[in-house]
């Protein structure tokens, strides 16, 4: 079997929590994302998120997806590496988040990013 496929249950660094149906055939994937903080001053809601593994089988792979937001105007990126240690698959991801701004003279400061590191919930 493929290791570490990105199918499943995922808990970051900061509490979000992602879930991954599966990887197809060509490492193309569909998932949830419940993040756990917000810089939107609207609830938060569980958002799509849609993304792409390679399926290398030792375990080490790159991968990357999109967070559409569905209680803001922003949209994420992340990308990352699976790496499993010790019987623990952890993603280490970093991201960039693009905000909505009113014009070209705020694009300056649209966009954050950071990182995040997942491991996988039971
Ligand atoms: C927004 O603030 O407009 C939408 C929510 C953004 C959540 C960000 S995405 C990067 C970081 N990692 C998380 O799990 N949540 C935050």
């Amino acid at each position: 079997p493929q290791q570490c496929n990105l199918a499943g249950s995922w808990k970051n660094d900061l509490g979000s929590k992602m879930y991954v149906s599966k990887v197809d055939d060509k490492g193309n994937f569909l998932g949830e994302y419940h993040t756990a903080v917000s810089s939107a001053q609207k609830p938060i809601e569980p958002s799509p998120l849609v993304g792409s593994q390679h399926l290398d089988e030792d375990g080490q792979c790159t991968f990357g997806f999109t967070v559409n937001w569905k209680f803001s105007d922003s949209t994420a990126v992340f990308v990352g590496q699976c790496f499993a240690e010790k019987g623990e698959e952890i993603l280490q991801t970093s991201w960039l988040l693009r905000e909505k701004v009113d014009s070209q003279s705020s694009n300056w400061k649209a966009t954050r990013t950071g990182q995040n590191t997942f491991t996988r919930m039971c």
